[in-house]
């Protein structure tokens, strides 16, 4: 069985630069004791690593740019993660896509610094073309749940399916995760038994009136996975 993998992604919600953004950080260091199997990443807004990596120590940015260090004013040079106290990025998440040129510069540009990249797909026909890029997990998120609520492992399974075959038949050694209206721990389950090997959450945890036991209730249901 697999290490299951929970990225919570903080996205620009108002409450990612509240006070809740601690708050889910300090959730997920008191999680991991109680963790087997399970690893919990935070994608936090960019200008929020310096603050939360004093409190939990495994996040990601949610993007950087496929463009090299210099005089690229308001960017965030894919290269530049290097200096940066996080593990990793996201690339091409459905609400900040790129051109494929560009995914496969800002994959190779991070994978050469040491770090990690996720790169997230619409369809598994766009996971099946980032898996020949070799990130090191790939995401696949139908843009039409995000943020409903409507669990893509309930209202839509075959997305999951059919994402991890795709991959899986270019490389089956990248994790494929599944996102898009998973709120329950029951949800996330039933993605890892579609195939995922884990999943990425947003509003159901950042958006809860209570961030701290959702996030508790998701990654406790995956480590039963
Ligand atoms: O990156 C995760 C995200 O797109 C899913 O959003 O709000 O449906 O959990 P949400």
């Amino acid at each position: 069985m697999g290490e299951r993998i929970l990225i919570v992604n903080y996205k620009a919600y108002e409450q990612a630069f509240t006070e809740n953004a601690t708050r889910i950080a300090e959730a997920a260091k008191k999680l991991e004791p109680d963790l087997s199997n399970t690893r919990i990443i935070l994608a936090v807004p960019a200008p929020l690593t310096y603050k939360i990596i004093e409190i939990y120590d495994d996040i990601y940015l949610q993007h950087v740019d496929p463009v090299p260090m210099g005089a690229h004013t308001g960017f965030l040079p894919a290269k530049a993660i290097n200096h940066l106290p996080v593990k990793g990025t996201l690339v091409n998440h459905s609400e900040h896509k790129l051109p494929y040129r560009s995914i496969a510069t800002v994959v190779e540009d991070v994978k050469a610094a040491g770090k990690e990249v996720v790169a997230c797909a619409d369809t598994p026909g766009e996971a099946a073309g980032l898996a020949y890029l070799k990130p090191t997990m790939i995401a696949v998120e139908p843009p039409e749940l995000i943020g409903t609520g409507i669990p893509v492992s309930k209202a839509k399974p075959e997305v999951i399916t059919a994402g991890v075959h795709a991959v899986h038949r270019i490389d089956p050694s990248i994790p494929v995760l599944a996102g898009a209206g998973i709120t329950s721990g029951e949800d996330a389950s039933r993605a890892i038994e579609l195939g995922a090997g884990g999943v990425l959450v947003a509003s159901a945890i950042v958006k809860a009136g209570d961030p701290v036991e959702k996030l508790r209730e998701i990654a406790i249901a995956l480590d039963n996975s």
